[in-house]
């Protein structure tokens, strides 16, 4: 199978990785792909949001499977315009991506499948976001309507900054504070059948102890050996079935990964949101562990025929994936620093790195290029074991001014 990874960052590096290693793969493409990816996949410059590049690209490289990674590519239209082209795509519909593009669209669909999620009100108005705050109270939680790279939430007991940020955002979605452990589920889908993935969770903010700033993600861990043994069934039959029912019922089917963001609160499972592609940097720490060969896989999504009782096979043991981020992330990003110790990094048993944000400067030098700079694996028997790895090859690592959370998977 010849198969195209479109996107440059970790959760790119990471499916390019577990492609690589998978016997079925004869030729493995990358656009535009980075640094670490050139190491076992042929990288094309071109942008994943530009569906005619891509189609044209997909074309001439003759590849049996387009693997769309950013959300920007699906909100795009990538997908649409590689279906068209006859070529089996893992990624949906512009129609389908609005799951995650528009969080009022995500609530609709929702209430119409009847899965559990914050109350919320959609605003438009000033008049509104205070009608809006006044009914859930304090915490505040304001949503940007549309895509903002992680970056369109504003969760604060501070009335005036949320007020603030729903002005600058245009249309918003208020909502209900959900109290509670996040847990992240990944669902491959071919637009009727889904299959689970290992749940994982993420640590958003950019601090230790979750201070500071929201980011895109700052490390993660997989499994959650305190989740309940009845979570991912609960949340497939809750919430992943009846949102692929409803997109399919639309006539706009979710053919790829459908990520839930929930909370487990008080009250039971809470869908946060919903992403239409892998998360990062979850997704690093589920592909260390899946021993099922990912591209027949993925392909069996794209061309329909998921059988709906499938079970994936996973490694024993743990993976957690700690995030290198360049100084001065999240808000502006430093760049052009030069990296070192990633031949030391790579010395250390169980441990390994994927490239994020990188790039080659003209001398051929690695430099960060990126937010988030590199994503460093560790794997053992269990989390204590793959957290020792994945630091030990994190200290190794040279980065002027960057920085890392210390406290990725560190369990009570
Ligand atoms: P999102 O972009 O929707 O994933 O939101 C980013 C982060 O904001 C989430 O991972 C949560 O930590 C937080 N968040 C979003 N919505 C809520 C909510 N209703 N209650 C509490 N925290 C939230
Ligand atoms: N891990 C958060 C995200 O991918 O949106």
């Amino acid at each position: 199978m010849r198969v195209l990874v479109l996107g440059s960052g970790g959760r790119e590096h990471a499916l390019a990785r577990a492609l690589h290693r998978d016997p079925a793969v004869t030729a493995l493409h990358c656009a535009p792909g980075n640094p670490g990816t050139a190491g076992i996949a042929a990288n094309h410059a071109l942008a994943p949001t530009d569906p005619t590049a891509v189609v044209e690209l997909a074309e001439r490289l003759a590849v049996d499977l387009v693997v769309v990674g950013p959300e920007a590519a699906l909100v795009a239209g990538t997908g649409d315009a590689v279906r068209a082209a006859g070529i089996a795509c893992f990624g949906p519909d512009r129609a389908a991506a609005r799951i995650e593009g528009s969080k009022a669209f995500a609530k609709e669909i929702m209430a119409a499948a009847g899965v559990p999620t914050g109350d919320s009100r959609v605003c438009e108005s000033s008049g509104e976001v205070d009608r809006a705050l006044d009914l859930f109270g304090a915490p505040y939680v304001v949503k940007d309507d549309g895509l903002a790279a992680g970056k369109g939430v504003v969760v604060t007991d501070d009335r005036e900054a949320a007020a603030r940020h729903a002005g600058e955002c245009g249309r918003v979605v208020i909502e209900e504070y959900l109290d509670g452990p996040e847990v992240s589920l990944f669902a491959l889908s071919d637009g009727r059948h889904a299959v689970p993935m290992l749940p994982s969770q993420d640590y958003k903010r950019a601090y230790d102890g979750g201070e500071g700033p929201n980011t895109g993600g700052m490390g993660a861990y997989t499994p959650l050996p305190w989740a309940p043994d009845e979570l991912v069934p609960e949340v497939m039959a809750t919430v992943v079935r009846p949102v692929i029912d409803e997109l399919r019922r639309r006539s706009t089917p979710f053919v790829g990964v459908l990520y839930a963001g929930l909370a487990l609160t008080a009250k039971g499972v809470r869908v946060i949101e919903f992403n239409a592609r892998f998360g990062d940097p979850e997704i690093q720490v589920v592909l260390d562990r899946l021993a099922t060969p990912l591209a027949g896989l993925l392909q069996a999504c794209a061309l329909g025929g998921l059988p709906d009782d499938l079970r994936l096979s996973w490694s024993p043991g743990a993976a957690v994936n700690v995030v290198v981020a360049a100084e001065n992330y999240p808000a502006a990003p430093v760049k052009g620093d030069v990296i070192t110790g990633l031949d030391e990094a790579a010395q250390v048993p169980d441990a390994y790195v994927l490239h994020a944000g990188t790039a080659l400067d003209d001398q051929g030098r690695l430099v960060a290029a990126g937010g988030r700079v590199l994503n460093v694996i560790g794997s053992g028997a269990d989390i204590t074991a793959a957290r020792a790895a994945a630091y030990e090859a994190v200290g190794k690592i040279g980065l002027r001014g960057s920085h890392h959370r210390s406290d990725i998977a560190l369990l009570p």
